[in-house]
């Protein structure tokens, strides 16, 4: 069974943070009706949605994605590249004590859930605004003794690693190749965004279906015609606040049966 760790949409979320797109005025209603349709559409994907109570003072904390990396024998409590994200970790730590073994990054180690893209037992790992090289080494310690692999990911223009490229099918990365080093990443096969649609590498696989937002018809097109499997959602209002689809969950198998192991 999957489970689908998501958070309300805050009141506050029009004093999110923007890194790399322009204020607009966000609707929280119309946001939090957008996210209901997300979880809604997880649920048919088969996951178990858990969400957590809102948190009015924390604008960001609707993209839970940032605040953890959960792998199947262990999940990493991030610490954002920004101050005002950095409290959203508190509940989700708690949640994920039922579930995994936890490890916790420290200062002066930062890293943002979004600039980490797993692809089997290798972890990409954007260097960007919100993860940096101690956070990054952090997680290389961590992870090593699981023998999972950390391949560092240089990222230029936007706010995460999972802005600019995201797994749509297997060995198929959906990519934004301006704003992204391919030569560190090892796909089989890539699908480009359309060149008129640059937020639009962002796409959430659950299963073999892609979660995928409404906004980005051409690069929609280009999904289908791969004949992958998509469920569009309308996420526009949250995508104001320099979110989208990856951001808003934590997915991850309730159970793994070595998830009592402990490494020393
Ligand atoms: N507003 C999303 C972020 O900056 O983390």
């Amino acid at each position: 069974m999957l489970v689908a760790i998501t958070r309300e949409v805050s009141p506050s979320i029009s004093q999110c943070e923007l890194t790399h797109i322009p204020r607009q005025e966000i609707n929280v209603e119309v946001a939090r009706s957008q996210h209901l349709q997300y979880e809604n559409v997880l649920r048919d994907l088969g996951c178990q949605v858990r969400r957590l109570s809102v948190e009015p003072n924390l604008p960001d904390s609707v993209f839970i994605e940032d605040t953890a990396i959960v792998l199947n024998e262990l999940a990493i409590i991030a610490r954002s590249g920004v101050a005002s994200r950095r409290e959203e970790t508190r509940s989700v730590a708690e949640v994920l004590r039922g579930y995994r073994t936890i490890f916790q990054l420290t200062s002066p180690g930062t890293l943002d859930g979004g600039d980490v893209l797993q692809i089997g037992r290798t972890l990409f790992v954007g260097n960007t605004s919100r993860t940096n090289e101690s956070g990054i080494k952090q997680l290389i310690d961590f992870i090593s003794p699981y023998e999972y692999k950390v391949e560092k990911v240089q990222v230029e223009g936007c706010l995460h690693l999972k802005s600019a490229v995201t797994l749509v099918g297997e060995e198929t990365l959906l990519i934004n190749r301006s704003w992204v080093d391919t030569r560190s990443l090892r796909a089989k096969e890539y699908i480009d965004i359309d060149p008129s649609e640059p937020y639009a590498a962002n796409a959430l696989l659950v299963g073999s279906e892609l979660v995928y937002p409404t906004i980005f018809p051409k690069t929609l097109r280009r999904l289908k015609d791969r004949d992958i499997s998509v469920r569009v959602v309308d996420v526009s209002e949250l995508q104001k606040a320099e979110g989208a689809v990856t951001c808003c969950s934590l997915i991850f198998e309730e159970k793994w049966p070595d998830n009592s192991k402990q490494i020393t």
